[in-house]
């Protein structure tokens, strides 16, 4: 089931373990960022864990992060589902979206500040690289309205603190934030935009998702929760958000007020690039009755970026083979977790028709996403399980026949390192397209079949050997001996 807000998920999450209380009394400028990422780094994704910080010095509210995007699993607690049923609750969400609802009052603004009590240095928002950060950042969602249209729109963007009552947010080219900002501001109107902190987890993992222009990330949050978000008007502005959220920061994009924005950690694992980037004018932050404060750790992968933009945004690709492109015989779609996001490793895994039908759909998959590299394996590998993968790439790819090399491709050097800068430019890239499925007919598998296997499983439980459960690939592999 769902989770009614952030509170109700994090008590789950602290109930199976998966969330870690901090007492002592940290500073924001380098222990919880610091502490993140020994989390990110050191521990394998099972060991993972939110980290819930009571105390921050100068700050009344508590501070969490990694919680959501810890490791799978604490993804899928935040979607109240099984690992296996990923894929297909989020299918779900994306071809029947849920409207939001407006309601009259929401716990979100239980206090409301505005005016100089709509003070940042109340919130305890962290130096997320200690040392190279140029600043504390807020980095969670970002909400922005169209204003022709209305539509909302959400997404992160890294969000720098000038000083009290002003930031400056990474409002790049071709984000649908930054247009529906300009939508605004080059009429010389003040454009709204809010910062959303610990909503309900589906909005958090909906926030992420690359969709097309006019769909508002709240209507897949609905579809994932299977109900309505419930939203309350903004204090301030003319914006809609969730009722539930934490805290709220309201305020106004200033038409024409740029500044240098960064460097700040990336999440490509180097600092990202310092650029001019619109000016906004806090002006209220609303919040509930001793509210969390939320950021999402970020920078060298993986991280809480890379786990939650990998699993919010392979369902998306899936959807658009299967929906939109017609690829019915495409079952499944992971992005890799190292790196993450759209710039990274998609396994595609499908039931190839005819000859090139997977080049086809690798080459569509490199077509319509950033992606850099695509592979295409049977319906018969976990595309999770790197054995098995590494497995079908010894056993059914032949590089010289069944590589795809895709050149000019445009990709910014600050995301992704490997693209070289000639002059101040980025050199185009390229994208790598792997068709790692059955071409020939290689025989039959050399494991015994189940029958065989279920009888020696009767021996080796009486033997008291020691207890598994079967992995997924096994099973794929005897399904097929
Ligand atoms: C922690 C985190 C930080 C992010 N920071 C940025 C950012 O500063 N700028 C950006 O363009 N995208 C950033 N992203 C990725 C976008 O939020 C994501 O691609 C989103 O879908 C963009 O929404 P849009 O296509 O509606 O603009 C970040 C994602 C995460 C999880």
């Amino acid at each position: 089931m769902p989770h009614r807000d952030m509170r109700d998920f994090l008590a789950v999450l602290e109930q199976k373990g998966k969330l870690h209380r901090i007492r002592k009394t940290v500073d924001r400028l380098w222990e919880p960022a610091s502490l993140a990422k020994w989390m990110y780094q050191a521990l394998p994704a099972d060991r993972r864990l939110g980290l819930f910080f009571e105390n921050v010095a100068g700050s009344a509210f508590p501070l969490v992060t990694g919680a959501l995007g810890a490791s799978p699993e604490t993804y899928c607690i935040a979607l109240g589902c099984e690992p296996d049923e990923l894929n297909k609750i989020w299918l779900a969400a994306l071809t029947k979206p849920v409207a939001p609802k407006l309601i009259e009052r929401g716990v979100s603004q239980e206090v409301v500040l505005t005016g100089k009590d709509a003070d940042l240095n109340r919130l305890p928002i962290p130096v997320w690289t200690p040392g190279k950060d140029v600043a504390p950042y807020i980095t969670t969602m970002v909400f922005t309205r169209h204003a022709d249209t209305g539509v909302q729109n959400i997404g992160v963007y890294r969000t720098q603190v000038k000083d009290a009552h002003t930031v400056i947010c990474n409002l790049g080219n071709g984000r649908q934030g930054t247009m529906y900002a300009r939508s605004h501001t080059e009429r010389g109107k003040p454009a709204p935009i809010a910062w959303v902190i610990g909503a309900e987890p589906v909005v958090h993992l909906a926030s992420v998702a690359n969709l097309p222009p006019n769909a508002d990330e709240i209507t897949v949050a609905g579809g994932l929760k299977g109900a309505p978000i419930e939203m309350v008007k903004c204090k301030t502005i003319d914006m809609l958000v969730p009722a539930t959220a934490e805290i709220v920061i309201e305020g106004e994009v200033i038409p024409g007020a740029m500044e240098q924005e960064g460097p700040f950690g990336e999440f490509a694992g180097f600092m990202g690039p310092v650029n001019p980037r619109p000016v906004i004018r806090i002006t209220a932050i609303t919040h509930r009755k001793g509210a969390i404060f939320y950021g999402y750790t970020s920078q060298m992968p993986p991280s809480e970026s890379t786990v939650l933009q990998s699993l919010s945004n392979g369902p998306v690709i899936l959807k658009q083979l299967r929906h939109d492109l017609g690829e019915l015989t495409v079952s499944d779609c992971h992005i890799d977790l190292t790196f993450g996001g759209m710039l990274a490793h998609v396994v595609v895994a499908m039931k190839p028709m005819t000859p090139g039908h997977a080049k086809h759909v690798g080459r569509m998959t490199a077509e319509i996403s950033p992606l850099k590299r695509v592979t295409v394996v049977d319906d018969d590998i976990d595309i999770r399980d790197p054995v098995h993968l590494d497995w079908a790439m010894n056993a059914r790819y032949d590089p010289a026949r069944d590589t795809i090399i895709i050149p000019d491709v445009f990709v910014p050097q600050s995301m992704d390192p490997s693209v070289r800068v000639r002059g101040g430019v980025s050199d185009l890239g390229s994208k790598i397209v792997i068709d790692a499925t059955q071409s020939i007919d290689s025989g039959d598998l050399s494991l015994p079949k189940w029958d065989v296997m279920n009888r020696a499983l009767e021996t080796w439980k009486s033997e008291g050997l020691p207890e598994f459960t079967i992995p997924k690939r096994v099973r794929y592999r005897l399904d097929r001996a």
